[in-house]
């Protein structure tokens, strides 16, 4: 069941999202965490970042694990999820997570960087929380529309809403065609999956996700049948629902 949780703005939504994945890895302090990139994370990253730097929780023994990937860009380009991972999070963390699974889109072998993604994930997981942001299509991760709910990590051709919105990640202009993403598989199988989303521009497709048909056309309406998954929203991407 996707529990909803709508918070006043997109500070409180960060907060309440980070108090969760304390939560979460204080109950399973040898577990696996996984964050997306981009903008809709970034203030959970931040508020998880200063509660682990107060000793709110102990990361030591926690593995950490990368959602997804614009295939072709390095861990240190600018509007790389890899870049995200270390400016907002490795960075400024006072601690070190046990073991970390950063995935290189610009792996010579993309396929082994799959397998090695898979593997990470079999060794150290389930996921113990997986935090998602809802693309305006629906789309989880770069699970995009259409997506076999049944694979674990793959390679996936960018859907065309995905390549509107990914220019305002770049510095320069780049034109990534395709993405390798967690499956939707090994985010199922998470033990609590957080779906964030804020601002009006989301209303519409969170009240599909949230309230719809469960379809692979909005691949985030599969978490309607987790059992323990939370939409977490500020009240403009409520307003919908
Ligand atoms: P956004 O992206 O944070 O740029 O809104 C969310 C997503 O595409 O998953």
């Amino acid at each position: 069941m996707l529990n909803i949780i709508v918070c006043k703005n997109y500070e409180e939504m960060s907060e309440a999202a980070a108090r969760s994945v304390l939560e979460s890895i204080r109950e399973t302090p040898d577990g696996l965490l996984s964050f997306p990139g981009g903008d809709t994370p970034l203030g959970m990253v931040r508020a998880f970042v200063r509660d682990v730097n107060a000793g709110k929780a102990d990361i030591s023994k926690l593995h950490y694990v990368s959602l997804d990937e614009w295939v072709g860009l390095a861990s240190d380009v600018v509007g790389s999820c890899g870049k995200f991972n270390h400016d907002n999070l490795f960075a400024p963390l006072k601690y070190s997570f046990a073991d970390k699974f950063v995935i290189n889109g610009a792996a010579a072998d993309i396929e082994a960087e799959r397998r090695a993604l898979n593997a990470f994930i079999e060794k150290y997981g389930p996921l113990t929380v997986s935090v998602l942001g809802i693309g305006m299509n629906g789309h989880l991760g770069f699970n995009e529309s259409g997506v076999d709910f049944d694979l674990d990590a793959h390679i996936i051709p960018l859907d065309e809403v995905t390549k509107g919105v990914m220019q305002k990640y770049f510095d320069v202009e780049r034109h990534p065609t395709q993405g390798i993403t967690q499956g939707i598989r090994q985010i199922m199988a998470a033990k609590k999956v957080i779906l964030l989303a804020n601002g009006a521009h989301k209303a519409d497709i969170v009240a599909r996700a949230a309230k719809g048909a469960v379809t692979n056309e909005v691949p985030a309406s599969v978490l309607q049948k987790h059992p323990n998954s939370y939409l977490i929203v500020d009240e403009a991407a409520a307003s919908k629902l």
